[in-house]
């Protein structure tokens, strides 16, 4: 019930990270895999990757962005296939910077890719998978859509976001048979990441406030995207799955001694 043999799903940011782990993840589980991002030569490496593995996939390029692009590299990877079963939107940005020095060019910059370019891809998607009466749809949330730190303003505003969009969708097309869900990661080492893996004392902070007090690595996201675009969870939407390594059940303030 988690494989996905016969099923041709798209994998929004296979160029890096999360994106690529999950592409390789759903050609393992036997999906058809359309990697797509704006860094094409990344997606054909994470196709040529699954090709090697001996999984089927194409690679494509796409700017969430801009919605022209969304909806042309989804018709271009789709051409000779019977439908979409499954899409996945990693593509995320951050700039860590307080409330008092955001400029309003960086605000635009982040809400753009996080909020406008997801809602570009679902809305696209939604269209394909209403008319068809199946799908599933899985986008990227955070823990930072419910807890923060200095320095995350709109990110964390953004993945907030993410939370009502998949929410809203999967009350507008549970009747039609399309799911809608989100992951939420915890600190997963990517290079999104990486400027906090340069510093020690940063990084070791987040594995001390996470229960299991370690980071993930990328693979550890394909298990729960995989779940959620397999049959396995058929009678799941609208829900945010948090694959945080327990940091959202910790408040972190103190062990009691002898705990
Ligand atoms: N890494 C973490 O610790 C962590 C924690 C919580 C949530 N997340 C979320 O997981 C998701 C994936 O994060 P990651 O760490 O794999 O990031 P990443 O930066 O490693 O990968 C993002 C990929 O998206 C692509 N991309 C960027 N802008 C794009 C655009 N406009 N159109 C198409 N593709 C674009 C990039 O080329 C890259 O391949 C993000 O939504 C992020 O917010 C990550």
């Amino acid at each position: 019930m988690f494989r996905l043999d016969g099923k041709t799903i798209a994998v929004i940011g296979a160029g890096s990270g999360i994106g690529q782990a999950v592409a390789l993840g759903v050609a393992q589980q036997g999906g058809h895999t359309l990697c797509l991002d704006i860094n094409p030569v990344n997606a054909t490496a994470t196709a040529d990757l699954i090709g090697k593995a001996g999984g089927s996939a194409a690679a494509g390029a796409i700017d969430i962005a801009d919605e022209v692009s969304v909806r042309d590299a989804l018709a271009d990877a789709l051409r000779g296939r019977g439908g979409l079963d499954g899409l996945v939107c990693t593509p995320a940005i951050n700039v860590r910077k307080t409330i008092l020095t955001y400029t309003g060019e960086e605000f635009d910059r982040v809400v753009r890719v996080n909020l406008r370019g997801n809602f570009n891809v679902l809305q696209a998607a939604g269209h394909l998978m209403v008319q068809q009466k199946s799908g599933s749809i899985v986008l990227f949330s955070s823990i930072r859509s419910l807890v923060t730190e200095p320095g995350q303003s709109v990110y964390s505003m953004t993945k907030a976001g993410i939370v009502q969009l998949v929410r809203t969708a999967a009350t507008e097309w549970g009747q039609l048979g399309v799911r809608v869900n989100a992951v939420g990661p915890g600190v997963i080492e990517t290079p999104l990441t990486a400027p906090i893996k340069a510093q020690p004392a940063w990084y070791q902070a987040y594995a001390d406030k996470t229960p299991m007090k370690r980071w993930a690595q990328a693979s550890e996201m394909a298990g729960p995207t995989v779940f959620l675009l397999s049959d396995a969870a058929s009678y799941v939407t609208g829900t945010i799955l948090f694959a945080d390594g327990g940091w959202l059940a910790n408040d972190g303030r103190f062990t009691p001694p002898g705990m």
